[in-house]
């Protein structure tokens, strides 16, 4: 490892502790409850949540995303199929597998994906440990999930089962760089949860965890340090599509 790298390593690794430091109680049972008493209408409230900016960006996500018949996809934190599914009507010769660890989430998604038409595979599990041989995907996805996750671990874990020249798709609500547009952001994702947890007569899962969502953000990474990361743990090229202040991102990561 040069010098430049084991900097990297070390800021990353650092930047991480902290983060777990401040939300592995949350990670564990709390947000497992959450996602089972949200799973029947996750996909409404997000969009509720989010002013229909949920629907757009999933819209953005897919269009992004460039599959071939065949390809093997891998739908990470897949929660109700939504990219599962989208992807599939867009390209039905490609073979989708979705990895989540709540039964309560796939179970929707399953049932979504019959409802459309659709056929995926579903695994069950802790993703920081994909459960797969190396070089198996041609395609990965993640898409707003990574603010739960150990990110370093599972970009390694991702870059691990894709194979040589294969994508991982990545679209997350990202830290703004801008403390003023940070600022504005917090103000505006407390205000949504809070409302969509009222609105949904959300469990007390869900309201306790209103500070998390907003924290969890704040912790994360800029659009700039995704990318540093992903080029770090081995993807080349990595590109972006930033917006609105660098509050959203979506970025596109090849496999060396
Ligand atoms: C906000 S949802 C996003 C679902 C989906 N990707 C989408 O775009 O709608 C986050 C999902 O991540 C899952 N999740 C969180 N931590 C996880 C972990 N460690 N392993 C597997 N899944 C996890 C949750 O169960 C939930 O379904």
């Amino acid at each position: 490892m040069s010098d430049a790298q084991d900097t990297m390593e070390h800021y990353f690794s650092g930047r991480e502790l902290a983060r777990k430091e401040a939300f592995s109680g949350i990670w564990g049972n709390e947000l497992h409850a959450v996602f089972k008493d949200v799973a029947p209408y996750y996909d409404v409230a997000s969009n509720v949540a989010s002013l229909g900016m949920c629907k757009t960006w999933r819209h953005r996500f897919l269009n992004a995303v460039e599959l071939k018949p065949g390809d093997a996809v891998l739908d990470v934190c897949a929660g109700t199929n939504a990219v599962g599914i989208g992807l599939l009507k867009r390209q039905p010769a490609a073979r989708v597998c979705a990895m989540d660890r709540s039964q309560a989430m796939q179970d929707v998604g399953q049932e979504l994906a019959r409802a459309n038409g659709v056929q995926i595979e579903s695994v069950v599990g802790d993703v920081h440990h994909l459960p797969f041989q190396d070089n198996s995907f041609d395609v990965a996805t993640l898409q707003w999930a990574s603010r739960h996750l150990q990110i370093f671990d599972v970009f390694r874990e991702v870059q691990r089962v894709l194979k040589p020249g294969g994508c991982f798709y990545h679209c997350d609500m990202l830290r703004p760089e801008s403390p003023v547009v940070q600022r504005l952001y917090s103000t505006y994702l407390k205000g949504c949860v809070s409302a969509t947890a009222w609105l949904f007569g959300s469990g007390a899962e869900a309201r306790s965890c209103r500070d998390y969502f907003v924290e969890a953000v704040e912790l994360f990474y800029s659009s700039r340090e995704i990318t540093d990361l992903l080029e770090h743990v081995g993807f080349s090229p990595v590109t972006s599509q930033d917006a609105v202040g660098g509050v959203m991102a979506i970025h596109r990561a090849t496999k060396v």
